[in-house]
């Protein structure tokens, strides 16, 4: 058989076997099946002396795995925040592999870097940033972070005389970080990687609902002396609360400090004429981080950043070498935005979603998510012993049960678990304000009323059998 002959019969395995789990996916026990000694008894063993046919790998592959997948991207995954893969952003994933592009240098891929610089310019329309913004394509949320710290950090330690880059953090003017106190855990581990630290952080208290108490913001900036950058959040992991921005743009700025929003979901709330006054302000922050893997749908990895310094976000990131390629007047390097350096062109999966859904359709997207986590919420609400804990403002639910004999946080974790088990649906608990609580979160383009509909009958009968 040639090589191409069996390139396509590997991609025609792969057709099919992902055909059948798609077809199955809306059906099948939303939890995985399999565990981890079964995976590996099925999946492992050593490695093979010689080679094999590799559609019949492909095949084994998604016959053996099958038990192990877990239906993420289904209509009731309402665990965490993942959301699914649109049909155009999945199939434009399978052409960029196929591609195989490079998407590091312009020189590289030409086709990654533009689509990537044409959905930089559709998302920073749809989501109301600055147009002068610079866009870097990351590996997710924490990637994406970290990523606009890196050029915070540039920024104020340079507005303070000292170049980072080049001479480190040793020595230099201390670098305040202040937080809100219900960020999200990735910003902690971000500053850590960035030599900020995650145990020297000032912490302005939050709200009931997890927002940053602004009004606190300018004293904590007050009592700082040297470089100071203020990371804010729209979307609270638990509550979905998006903390006030205006106000902590302009206290932030008024002590020279740098803002950075961390939108991982929240900020999708933007594409939506009727909810984007929930993130108002976000346009004034120096840098904003959001996931595509998340709301937008399209496959991992996929995460987007936002700098209103491209000056400062390029000192972060761009590297010189003789043997490289440089694109010239008009080609952008992608590289020179990003931790990463050879990378997969994520650009052609958030083209292809954008593309297919157009502006009203990413909006009518979101705003069907947050109408499904009112729908969730006034279901579980009107049943008895049940309390929905938190205000209900975008795609994000919590839930409790009232336990007769006063163990509320037993029994709503034995409904979580027993909701996990049944396979309708999936969604994970959590603990908020030191309570236990079952934690629904609505992004999945797929999801219609009649799977929320039957997945509220799933946690009432789980929160039924639990007496
Ligand atoms: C507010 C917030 N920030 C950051 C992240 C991290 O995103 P990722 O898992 O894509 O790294 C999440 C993930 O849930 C999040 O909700």
């Amino acid at each position: 058989m040639t090589d191409r002959a069996a390139t396509e019969r590997a991609l025609e395995a792969a057709a099919a076997g992902a055909t059948r789990y798609l077809r199955g996916l809306a059906e099948r026990p939303v939890a995985a099946r399999a565990g981890a000694e079964e995976l590996l008894a099925r999946l492992g063993g050593p490695l093979p002396d010689g080679p094999s046919d590799p559609a019949e790998v492909v095949a084994q592959l998604a016959e053996l795995a099958d038990d192990g997948v877990v239906a993420s991207a289904g209509p009731r995954f309402f665990g965490f925040v993942v959301g699914g893969s649109l049909p155009a952003a999945l199939a434009a994933d399978w052409l960029a592999a196929a591609w195989d592009q490079n998407a590091g240098l312009f020189v590289l891929g030409p086709a990654a870097a533009t689509v990537e610089d044409v959905a930089a310019g559709w998302l920073t329309d749809l989501l109301g940033l600055p147009p002068t913004v610079s866009t870097g394509f990351v590996t997710g949320g924490l990637g994406a972070n970290f990523t606009c710290l890196a050029a915070a950090r540039h920024h104020v330690l340079a507005a303070a005389g000292w170049d980072v880059e080049r001479d480190g953090l040793i020595g230099a003017p201390p670098v305040e970080v202040v937080v809100g106190a219900e960020r999200h855990v990735t910003i902690d581990a971000a500053l850590r990687f960035l030599g900020l630290g995650s145990g020297r952080l000032r912490i302005v208290p939050a709200d009931g609902q997890g927002r940053m108490d602004a009004a606190a913001l300018p004293g904590t900036l007050a009592a700082l002396k040297g470089p100071a950058i203020v990371c804010a959040q729209a979307g609270n992991v638990n509550t979905g609360a998006v903390d006030p921005l205006p106000a902590i743009c302009a206290a932030a700025h008024d002590h020279g400090a740098w803002v950075h929003v961390d939108g991982a979901f929240g900020l999708w709330a933007a594409a939506s004429p009727a909810l984007r006054h929930l993130v108002a302000g976000v346009g004034e922050a120096d840098s904003v981080a959001t996931d595509a893997h998340k709301w937008l749908n399209v496959p991992y990895d996929s995460g987007l950043v936002f700098v209103a310094h491209p000056e400062a976000h390029r000192a972060a990131f761009a590297t010189v070498a003789g043997y490289l390629t440089p694109g010239q007047a008009g080609e952008r390097d992608p590289d020179a935005y990003t931790a990463e350096f050879s990378r997969r062109a994520r650009g052609f999966p958030i083209w292809a979603a954008l593309r297919s859904l157009g502006r009203s359709g990413v909006a009518a997207m979101v705003e069907r998510g947050c109408a499904q986590a009112r729908r969730f919420a006034a279901a579980l609400e009107a049943a008895d012993g049940v309390e929905v804990l938190n205000e209900v403002v975008l795609n994000q639910v919590l839930v409790r049960f009232r336990d007769p004999g006063g163990d509320h946080d037993g029994r709503t974790r034995e409904v979580v678990r027993r909701v996990q088990a049944g396979g309708t649906l999936w969604l994970s608990g959590t603990t908020w304000h030191d309570m236990a609580a079952m934690r629904i979160s609505v992004s999945n383009w797929s999801t219609t009323d009649d799977d929320v509909d039957r997945s509220v009958a799933a946690i009432l009968e789980a929160a039924r059998s639990v007496e």
